[in-house]
């Protein structure tokens, strides 16, 4: 079988974020101390995926371009699709078609930050189903502005209904889908909505109206925050910056994940450090390859 590819979906038009997105794409703004993307990115590869899609604005692609390359310094291999413009989350599977060439995928919004204990285990978990896809449901206060999970008498999901007026539960549906290879053909037969767009919604409903879609719930143990208006970007990089000045750790840093996934050398890690001259990002990158490796630490925990 083909090894599963990743899929960052980092367009859109980021209206709720204006006048900050008039030029600038919402997915390079900073979180803290890196761009938004790296969050979304480190996640794929927590998932040890390593041939990704970046889906960008054709206006913005020589930003992410600059930003990440072609991923060699990760050990990744990257690959750029355009969006002509943003006409759904569905569509992602649409361009990235040849890209897959009949691979199972994991998509990331590229606005979506995860952080919990265990999440490379929930999402190997979800890497191993054979067939269908998984999805997240995460209890959210206001479920009413995402995609909600409505479950059946026995827990069972019963639909997945896209910002319901009267929300079935208080589960909306993460931005991380793991879809088999089948994704693109039936992402083609989804018909825009009224709003105009191509639903994540509905294609998730083709998986489901043949009993192929499992919904895993992510715990409140896990943080899940997107950054799409003013206050949550602020809310995002606070989140960040107070966990990483309690650890001192670093979250979403794709050179850290990247060298514990022995993707790079020490050495590679310490050219890397020294990009960022003296800042703490490179401080912190320098200072890991003197540290106990974390697979030593997990094997005697
Ligand atoms: P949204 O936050 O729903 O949309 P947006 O980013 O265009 O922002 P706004 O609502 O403020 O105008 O998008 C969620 C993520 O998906 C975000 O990372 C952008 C991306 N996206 C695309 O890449 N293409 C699309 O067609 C859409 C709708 C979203």
């Amino acid at each position: 079988m083909i090894r599963r590819k990743g899929i960052i979906l980092a367009g859109g038009s980021g209206t709720r974020l204006y006048p900050i997105t008039i030029g600038l794409s919402k997915q390079l703004l900073p979180i803290y101390n890196k761009p938004m993307i790296y969050y979304p990115l480190s996640v794929l590869m927590l998932a040890g995926i390593r041939e990704i899609a970046i889906i960008t604005t054709p206006a913005d692609q020589e930003q992410f371009r600059r930003t990440l390359g072609d991923g060699a310094q990760w050990g990744l291999h990257l690959t750029y699709i355009v969006q002509a413009s943003p006409d759904g989350l569905a569509q992602a599977y649409v361009l990235s078609e040849v890209f897959l060439s009949g691979a199972s995928s994991a998509m990331v919004l590229g606005d979506n930050l995860f952080f919990g204990h265990g999440l490379p285990e929930l999402m190997a978990d979800a890497d191993d189903q054979d067939g269908g896809g998984t999805v997240f449901g995460y209890h959210v206060a206001d479920p009413q502005r995402y995609g909600v999970v409505a479950f059946g008498p026995e827990g069972k999901v019963s639909a997945i209904l896209e910002k319901p007026a009267v929300p079935p539960s208080s589960y909306a549906v993460t931005g991380l889908y793991f879809l088999d290879g089948t994704a693109p053909e039936r992402a083609k037969a989804v018909a825009p909505s009224e709003r105009g767009e191509f639903e994540i919604t509905d294609l998730l409903e083709s998986y489901l109206a043949e009993d192929l879609l499992r919904v895993k719930i992510m715990g409140r143990g896990y943080a899940w925050l997107d950054t799409g208006t003013h206050a949550s970007l602020l809310d995002a990089g606070n989140f960040v910056r107070t966990l990483e000045d309690r650890q001192g750790l670093q979250t979403g840093s794709p050179d850290e994940v990247a060298w514990r996934q022995g993707w790079i050398t020490g050495d590679q890690l310490i050219e890397r450090a020294r990009l960022f001259g003296k800042n703490a990002y490179g401080s912190y990158l320098t200072s890991l390859v003197s540290e106990v490796p974390y697979s030593v630490m997990k094997s005697e925990s």
